[in-house]
């Protein structure tokens, strides 16, 4: 695991953007995993840059998200499909058909979910997976004890989360209590994960994640079994890093 510390959130989405800019340079096909939250929006707003600069192609790009809230129809505001619309694919010239995100209305969403993997597994795989990291150490939605080998799967979210979620929706009652997820084991078959952290409200979890041994009580520390990982952070999320 690399992990490399920046001044502040925009320089470390700028990171990030920028591995992410060199595997599309790199490969023209990438299937790329994309996280939704306010930390990848700095990432966000810098690939939409170099896409109108001309420097970006999306019209052969994959793309998968991480997960979708239970119950929210793919127009609504807060949905995660929404928020990738609205933040890149709107912005980019990527193929609507080429955009992954599990659909939260559906009737069956066990079944949602085994289509989803089933959808991942039938490219390559993933080339490049972008994480955030939730305050509790969760990555996608996957909370403290979820088994390291789980696929795609439906999961309850927890007091904390839907806390911390609560910011974009009316009132905390609004916040879907389910979500469905890519699991442990889906986004650590990606080729590469770039994580991007940051704010102090993270930096105990960073803390657990990176200086702890891997435990599943801490999703994100599955990381340091990834053969090829980079971790971006801002200072805030690093100053608990001083005490490792
Ligand atoms: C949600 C998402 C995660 C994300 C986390 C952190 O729970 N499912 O993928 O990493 O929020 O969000 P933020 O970046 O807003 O702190």
């Amino acid at each position: 695991m690399h992990i490399q510390v920046f001044d502040n959130e925009l320089q470390a989405g700028q990171a990030a953007a920028t591995l992410i800019a060199a595997q599309i340079l790199n490969n023209p096909e990438s299937v790329l995993g994309f996280a939704t939250g306010s930390t990848p929006l700095p990432a966000y707003q810098e690939l939409v840059r170099l896409t109108q600069n001309g420097i970006l192609d999306w019209s052969r790009i994959t793309t998968f998200n991480l997960d979708e809230y239970v119950g929210i129809p793919a127009d609504h505001e807060q949905s995660y499909r929404a928020f990738m619309m609205k933040n890149l694919f709107d912005k980019v010239n990527i193929k609507p058909e080429a955009v992954h995100v599990p659909n939260g209305v559906a009737e069956d969403p066990e079944e949602e979910c085994l289509a989803y993997e089933r959808a991942i597994r039938q490219t390559c795989g993933i080339d490049l997976q972008l994480l955030g990291l939730g305050r509790n150490g969760h990555i996608g939605f996957n909370e403290p004890d979820t088994a390291f080998t789980t696929l795609t799967h439906v999961v309850d979210l927890t007091d904390d989360t839907i806390d911390a979620n609560a910011r974009f929706f009316e009132k905390s009652s609004d916040v879907p209590r389910q979500a469905m997820s890519m699991g442990i084991g889906t986004i650590m078959q990606a080729k590469k994960i770039v994580m991007i952290v940051t704010g102090a409200s993270k930096a105990r979890a960073v803390r657990s994640m990176v200086c702890n041994p891997v435990d599943p009580n801490c999703p994100g520390s599955v990381i340091q079994l990834h053969a090829n990982t980079v971790v971006l952070l801002d200072r805030p999320a690093a100053t608990a890093l001083n005490y490792c």
